[in-house]
């Protein structure tokens, strides 16, 4: 691992909470190869700027010991609230890691909530819905906020309603979300929202990153770190059936697709305006555009996805991945995931500038 262990220049204070101690997304380069302070690592006293997203089931207590262990941060899936599920994550845990949220899913359920805050996580990560009910409480308990939002009106909100930090998600990503805006616009416009507004908060990007590349680039465009979910689903630990990624490390971005299909069979009554990025098949071009009438043939199309969840078909069965799944090539431990990319960022951000030949 090439990260930097002698470092020469000003210092950063390891633990330090949510301060501006520079501009958003400023890299802490400094004289020694390989290091990738940012805000996000002082303010989480973690090594890499990288954080596990909570992908509901996915990001299982293994997979976000794995990612805290390696030194990124680790987030359990909390996906649609599910308690005992969650309470056995947590009574699994070993290392230091937070929880999501999807939020909407929260209503009725806030007890959920506060047994997560009495477990005292590293933060509550709050994604598609209003935060504003929940943030109050989080804020209460001591715990760091982080909300994820695919525009500027929901950054204004977040960063309105507390949050410590904000998720700028691209439509690029995996699983659920707006689709309107990708991370490569929409990152540096909330790193200028924030950094206008309230520049102590932080700013993550989400959707797409699933190597040094994406790294390196979500911290040129301003960003203090990256949410990582995609790549991370293809890890080693991952709470995933080995098939279904094998079967899509065939895959390219463009044999990904947004769509409200799974959405409708499973009966998961996500607000319209969010739909979920898959991998495409079978089903989903059997009744994509054509959801009135997949819900009249409810109970065939139903028992058809749940048989082919069970036979791990993926020509009907869903598999949840984003745009970036086109560069993984392999399943790796989360460690390595962790620890390449941040080498390779490392190594593309220290590059020497070069003379243009004449
Ligand atoms: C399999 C999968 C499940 C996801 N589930 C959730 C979830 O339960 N809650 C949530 O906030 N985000 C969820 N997301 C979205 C992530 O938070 C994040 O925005 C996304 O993974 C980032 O893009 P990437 O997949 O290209 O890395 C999920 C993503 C994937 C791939």
């Amino acid at each position: 691992m090439l990260v930097s262990t002698e470092t020469v220049g000003p210092a950063v204070s390891p633990g330090h909470s949510f301060g501006p101690s520079s501009a958003p997304g400023h890299i802490h380069h400094e004289e020694s190869y390989m290091s990738l302070q940012t805000r996000l690592t002082e303010a989480f006293d973690i090594e890499h700027p990288v954080v596990l997203a909570p992908m509901d089931y996915v990001a299982d207590a293994r997979l976000a010991d794995a990612v805290t262990a390696a030194g990124g941060l680790g987030l359990i899936g909390g996906g649609y609230t599910d308690e005992p599920w969650l309470s056995r994550q947590f009574n699994d845990v070993t290392e230091s890691v937070g929880c999501g949220f999807i939020t909407w899913t929260l209503r009725g359920k806030e007890h959920v909530l506060d047994f997560v805050l009495d477990r005292r996580p590293a933060a509550v990560f709050l994604s598609f819905g209003d935060p504003a009910p929940y943030a109050p409480r989080i804020r209460a308990a001591g715990v760091p906020l982080i909300c994820q939002v695919h525009d500027l009106a929901q950054a204004a909100h977040a960063i309105d309603v507390g949050a410590d930090v904000v998720v700028a998600q691209g439509g690029e990503a995996g699983g659920h979300g707006i689709g309107r805006r990708s991370t490569f616009t929409l990152v540096p416009e909330i790193v200028d929202l924030v950094s206008r507004v309230s520049p102590k908060v932080l700013v993550l990007a989400a959707g797409g990153v699933v190597d040094g590349r994406g790294l390196a680039a979500a911290l040129a465009l301003g960003a203090d770190g990256v949410v990582v979910g995609t790549r991370f689903w293809a890890a080693q630990e991952a709470a995933i059936p080995r098939s279904a990624q094998q079967r899509a490390l065939h895959a390219t971005g463009d044999d990904t697709i947004r769509q409200h299909v799974y959405d409708v069979v499973r009966e998961k009554n996500w607000p319209k305006q969010y739909s979920g990025r898959v991998l495409n098949n079978a089903f989903v071009k059997k009744w994509h555009g054509s959801e009135d009438a997949l819900e009249q043939h409810l109970p065939q199309a139903r028992a058809e996805f749940q048989a082919a969840v069970a036979d791990e078909d993926y020509t009907s069965a869903n598999v949840i991945i984003g745009e970036g799944i086109g560069m993984i090539r392999q399943v790796d431990d989360a460690a390595d995931i962790v620890c390449s990319m941040t080498e390779q960022a490392a190594a593309i951000l220290h590059r020497p500038a070069t003379a243009a030949l004449a």
